[in-house]
């Protein structure tokens, strides 16, 4: 049975191809917290690449990041990193909020390349300028989105584009049941002002798989959420937080396809915290991914490993597959080693090989996805991309060919 969809599928990780030299490539880091400690730890696994300044305005996670990182220096502000003449290259993991003025702060300084954290921006009313930012650019820009870079997804994806086994994709369900929003530096993850609503802020990973795996534009969507559970006895001086914590979302595309999010993050109970189906005229093929490692529990044994289900229509006989993640890459973050394989193809655009994966276009186009969604819940209507405020080709600057599709 395994051998049989393991003819079907790729040699495992083909796709993350490792373009490492040992060319050197230097650093700069605008905040450093969670995450961008995760990208410090695998930055460390790059030849030849260094962290060399790290501007962090909260003293302890600066010196967390600079044991980190023990070459690099603590900057005083964000244009101490960019204009640096030992930095080549800038990582952006400041709070949500920050991201679209920090852009155009570097895009005035110097025009780096940049690896720039989900979501790109927080509003509406920057969209339209940052794409046009994005377009007169002179540096590569590319938007970590490591969903795409886990090798369970990985896996998914070359199914899903070769066809062999489940035909042209016709839905896309994903569901994440998850634990709820983690502390953070100054608590800017509990309003929407800062993050730009639950799906902008962590949904726009999902709205970015839907594009990546249907290869087409949504035209239209549709969510109903709430805030059910968490954070509702917590008070900060921005009041109670607005944080939704659980939904559903439905998309149509415009090739046809339409697509579903169904979110929970009160639900960390869960074997697996991700579970995306694929169903096409043959057949079904589904992908189970874990949370992070360091929140299974040791008494119930080894974290569980990825897996692939293909399930053909006929003849029926389900098939399953673990893809296991390479143990170095696992270890340096919280999401399956894909930090890992997203930075080696950043370095390698950085060196002038490969080309970038993620534009500030697609950063943007999700970021757009989850505005409306989040608009949608809010009235309870459905949105319409293809005209009116969430005009997904006229915010992102394009000549769109992108019309409504029929119920
Ligand atoms: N791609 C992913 O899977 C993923 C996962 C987690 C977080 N993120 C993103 O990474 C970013 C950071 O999230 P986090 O979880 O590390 O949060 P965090 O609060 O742990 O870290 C943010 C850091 O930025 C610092 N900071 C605050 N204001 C700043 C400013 N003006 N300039 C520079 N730094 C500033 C804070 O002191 C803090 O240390 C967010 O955009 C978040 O959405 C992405």
């Amino acid at each position: 049975m395994l051998a049989n969809l393991q003819r079907h599928l790729p040699a495992r990780n083909s796709t993350l191809r490792d373009d490492t030299v040992s060319e050197s490539v230097r650093y700069g880091l605008i905040g450093c917290g969670m995450m961008g400690q995760e990208h410090l730890r695998n930055i460390a696994l790059l030849p030849g690449a260094s962290v060399t300044r790290i501007f962090e305005p909260d003293d302890n996670m600066a010196q967390a990041s600079l044991a980190l990182a023990p070459v690099a220096q603590r900057a005083l502000g964000l244009a101490e990193v960019v204009l640096a003449d030992d930095v080549d290259c800038l990582v952006i993991t400041s709070p949500n909020f920050r991201h679209a003025e920090q852009l155009r702060e570097i895009a005035r300084l110097r025009a780096l390349p940049v690896l720039l954290e989900k979501p790109a921006c927080t509003a509406l009313h920057d969209v339209a300028s940052l794409a046009e930012l994005g377009r007169a650019y002179p540096a590569p820009i590319w938007v970590a989105m490591e969903y795409r870079y886990m090798p369970p997804v990985v896996r998914l994806a070359e199914e899903v584009y070769s066809q062999v086994n489940i035909g042209p994709m016709r839905m896309l369900a994903i569901r994440e049941h998850r634990f709820p929003f983690l502390v953070k530096v100054g608590d800017w993850n509990r309003f929407n002002q800062y993050t730009g609503g639950t799906l902008v802020e962590k949904c726009c990973h999902f709205f970015d798989l839907m594009r990546h795996l249907t290869r087409s534009e949504p035209v239209r969507v549709f969510a109903s959420a709430s805030v059910a559970h968490n954070h509702l006895d917590e008070y900060y001086a921005d009041g109670i937080p607005d944080i939704l914590d659980n939904a559903f979302v439905i998309l149509d595309f415009a090739d046809g396809q339409r697509a579903s999010l169904d979110l929970c993050m009160f639900a960390e109970g869960s074997r697996y915290q991700e579970e995306i189906s694929v169903v096409g005229p043959k057949g079904k093929v589904e992908c189970f991914v874990p949370g992070p490692g360091r929140f299974w529990p040791e008494n119930l044994g080894p974290a569980p490993v990825p897996r692939l289900v293909l399930s053909p229509r006929n003849p029926k006989g389900p098939r399953e597959l673990e893809v296991p993640v390479d143990p170095v890459a696992l270890a340096a973050g919280d999401h399956n080693g894909s930090t890992l394989y997203q930075h080696q193809r950043f370095n390698a655009v950085v060196r002038g090989l490969g080309t970038v994966e993620v534009s500030l276009h697609d950063g943007l186009a999700a970021v757009v996805m989850g505005m409306a969604a989040q608009e949608s819940a809010r009235t309870g209507q459905a949105i319409d991309l293809t005209q009116g405020c969430y005009n997904l080709g006229v915010l992102l600057g394009e000549n769109s060919s992108i019309t409504s599709i029929g119920l």
